[in-house]
């Protein structure tokens, strides 16, 4: 059988085997892996390298406004190039509903901004502000068209009450959609924010402070209650303290249907990062805020266990200018800051360097946190995130032991908070369905080469249902529900 491309002599890594072969492309997918293959057109020469599944990036959000209404400095062009430059070949962004809009509408606004300028193959997360019944009633069109995952926000303008996370917890168990949460109490963090700024504090270092670990903890348990009453699959987005990554851990080992995430700027940055002279702290606001080293190490633990089952970036990119951070102006308080930090290229090099290169996770899980984990739950795999027959041929080759001071990234952010970190291990190439897209620090593919990535439900075979009593006949005297 003839191949369009082998990639020679790599060491293997799968979430589960690493070992040295040869892969054969044909038509952008996996058809051969052999020990040795000397028939295909193209030829890279992966000796000394790690050829892995490449990123999937499943927290990101790209040409969409925040809650302030904030665009954020990325488009589909320039946060898939820098994805691509980061080791990724797929990302999800959001897709997020206006006040108003119909699900539909949203979706034609995300595809007008992604079609002809991703270089990456991508799909979306749907984001829901304002869940009408005529809403909710276009969700189940929304999973069926291949978009099976949505997030709701517990705070900022943009929050649901529990009534409306029931409802919509309700529809998405019903019809195969998977909800995922910003997990933090608001009216805590409102509290909390508003005494700080009346006792005049008011530098972004008062960011932290102003969103206490209990809030995310409190809000996290009561979305895990939330799920369960309503029988459906949960996901907690950005998780950053160790009492909120407990409760993800009990409800999992109580057979629930919960899955998690965190992120590199809670595992690698800490508040004293938002303690930088003048408004330099501004570009470490993000929500939840950074915390301890205390809070890194348990973070950790919870990564090796399994708890967190993705490290994702949450880039979330407002540049340090009057278009993002200061978009309200530069006389203000931390709470008129725009939230969120840029990190779609750093995060599989940081995971890498700190988790591999430092004996914190095996090569597998860093594969199974980076890609597998994240086609397991967002409905793309035996396609996308694994290195077998039939797979699309998306890979990343990298270098593990090339060293480099992490600087100026791809994106269009004018600064990086990982800026500085000694990093080892770097992607050097990145194929998407079996073409380059990055090589050795160049860009090779055109704006537009990717694809919408059409995702199946999430499967939960094997995640025991916990029905709650009240729920059941035997318990509720029969009731009609
Ligand atoms: O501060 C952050 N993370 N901004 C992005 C929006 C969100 O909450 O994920
Ligand atoms: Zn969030
Ligand atoms: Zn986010």
């Amino acid at each position: 059988m003839r191949h369009d491309m082998a990639i020679r002599s790599g060491l293997i890594a799968t979430a589960t085997e690493t070992f040295t072969a040869d892969i054969g492309i044909r038509d952008g997918r996996i058809v051969t892996i052999a020990e040795e293959i000397t028939d295909a057109d193209d030829v890279i020469d992966a000796t000394g390298r790690i050829v892995m599944p490449g990123g999937i990036e499943a927290h990101c959000h790209i040409a969409q406004e925040s809650g302030m209404g904030i665009m954020t400095s990325d488009d589909y062009e320039t946060g898939s190039i820098s994805a691509a430059f980061g080791g990724n070949s797929c990302f999800v962004p959001f897709a997020a509903q206006k006040t108003g809009q119909s699900l539909a509408d949203t979706i034609r606004t995300y595809d007008d901004r992604a079609t002809a300028k991703s270089v990456l193959d991508w799909s979306y997360h749907l984001i829901l502000t304002d869940p009408t019944p005529a809403v909710l009633e276009e969700l189940p069109d929304v999973f069926a068209r291949g978009i099976t995952s949505f997030k709701v926000f517990m705070t900022y303008a943009t929050r649901v009450s529990d009534a409306q996370f029931l409802d919509i917890l309700s529809v998405a168990g019903r019809h195969g959609g998977l909800t995922m949460v910003h997990a933090e109490n608001h009216d805590m963090l409102d509290w909390m924010g508003r005494r700080l700024v009346d006792g005049g504090n008011l530098a972004p270092r008062y960011h932290a402070p102003s969103r206490p670990a209990l809030a995310e903890e409190e809000a996290i348990n009561r979305a895990v209650s939330l799920a369960r009453l309503a029988e459906a699959p949960l996901f907690i987005v950005h998780v950053s303290t160790p009492g909120g990554a407990e409760i993800v851990a009990k409800a999992r080992a109580n057979g629930g249907r919960v899955w998690a995430e965190t992120c590199p700027q809670y595992l690698f940055l800490t508040r004293e990062d938002l303690d930088k002279p003048g408004m330099e702290g501004a570009k470490f606001i993000c929500s939840p805020p950074l915390r301890d080293t205390a809070t890194q190490e348990e973070l950790w633990r919870h990564v090796q266990a399994g708890t967190l089952s993705l490290v994702s970036s949450d880039h979330a990119p407002y540049r340090y200018d009057d278009t993002g951070k200061f978009n309200a102006g530069r006389d203000i308080n931390f709470r008129q800051i725009a939230n969120g930090m840029p990190g779609i290229e750093m995060r599989l090099p940081l995971l890498f360097s700190e988790g591999v290169v430092k004996g914190r996770i095996s090569l597998n899980d860093f594969v199974a946190l980076s890609s597998t984990n994240a086609a397991r739950i967002y409905g793309m795999l035996p396609t996308k995130g694994t290195l077998a027959i039939g797979a699309d041929a998306d890979i990343a080759i990298w270098d593990p032991n090339e060293t480099r001071i992490a600087g100026e990234m791809h994106d269009a952010m004018d600064y990086n908070p990982f800026a500085g970190m000694e990093i080892t291990g770097w992607p050097k190439t990145v194929l998407g369905r079996g073409k380059r897209i990055v090589e050795d620090g160049d860009l090779l593919a055109t704006p537009g080469a990717g694809q919408f990535v059409k995702r199946a439900p999430i499967d939960l075979t094997g995640k025991a249902r916990q029905p709650v009593p009240e729920l059941d006949p035997a318990h509720n005297f029969n009731a009609k529900l």
